[in-house]
């Protein structure tokens, strides 16, 4: 296993993000697990050095992909860190085989070798002392929330999930999640349950019985609007992680900017580097797409 440390930004360091400062490396990871979860997802875990295995939830990786057999990826893909452990030296990613880059990662077969530049971004920050964190995700936004469950339970917080699916056939992460110890609830599209004002009621309801003091989300545009809609209701903050094509995933391209509130009622919008002030956002602060 190999590390080159890389420059992330002259003129940005961790400090001035507010996060835990990691250092970002190239790492060459042995692929232990890739194996298909469903129709569309795939999960893959490789071992990888203490340096990558203390990755944060809400924290991502820059793979450089193999070739497939719709061709090679010349870019990097950013991709979300499912599970991180340390102890064990492991990091899990769980991706949608949608692309070039997602195709090449499907090849992987164990002890073939991923390069992984990470852990980069800015990852989930909880609040002191968060009682009852709400996760609120659809598709691969549960690959990013997965952890933050676990990360939120080993803190003391209870952890109520909404995944949200087209269909019972690809709900992912449930069982995993019950397993941390958080209450799931699925919804989807199937049978009309993932419709937005059925989950608002749900959501109500949730929040009435035990009042959430922390809401995430990722995943959905309209799950992301339906959420700041309920925290202003509410008074409750929170965040959000954003999805975003991306180039460099350090800072240094502005491939990845995107606009933002300047402040969570402001109209006045700023633009950021999804890939070094995010991934994650202040919910209120993110604009929908
Ligand atoms: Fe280059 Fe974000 S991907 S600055």
């Amino acid at each position: 296993m190999t590390e080159v440390i890389a420059s992330p930004c002259a003129t940005h360091t961790d400090s001035c993000r507010g996060t835990v400062a990691l250092d970002i490396a190239e790492h060459a990871c042995r692929v232990l697990q890739n194996i298909p979860v469903n129709a569309e997802y795939r999960h893959m875990i490789v071992a990888a050095p203490i340096g990558a295995a203390l990755a944060q939830p809400g924290q991502f990786f820059h793979l450089a992909c193999p070739p497939g057999a719709a061709g090679t990826s010349f870019l990097r893909r950013p991709m979300s860190v499912y599970g991180a452990d340390p102890l064990r030296h492991t990091v899990e990613f769980l991706y949608k085989v949608q692309g070039i880059g997602t195709q090449g990662l499907a090849t992987l077969r164990p002890g073939d070798t991923l390069d992984a530049l990470g852990p980069l971004g800015r990852g989930f920050e909880l609040p002191e002392k968060t009682r009852h964190v709400l996760l609120l995700a659809r598709g691969v936004g549960l690959a990013t929330l997965a952890p933050l469950a676990a990360h939120a339970i080993a803190r003391g917080a209870c952890v109520s999930s909404v995944l949200s699916a087209r269909s019972q056939a690809v709900v992912m992460s449930a069982e995993r999640l019950r397993v941390a110890g958080a209450t799931v609830h699925i919804v989807t599209d199937e049978d009309g349950s993932s419709d937005p004002a059925r989950v608002e009621a749900q959501l109500e309801a949730l929040h009435a019985e035990a009042p959430f003091d922390f809401l995430s989300t990722c995943g959905s545009n309209r799950l992301l609007m339906l959420l700041q809609k309920l925290g202003k209701s509410w008074g409750v903050a929170g965040q959000t992680a954003i999805e975003q094509h991306m180039g460099c995933g350090i800072g240094s391209c502005y491939a990845c900017v995107r606009p933002f509130r300047a402040h969570a009622d402001s109209d006045r919008l700023t633009f950021r580097r999804v890939c070094w002030e995010g991934p994650v956002f202040d919910l209120q602060e993110t604009t929908s797409w």
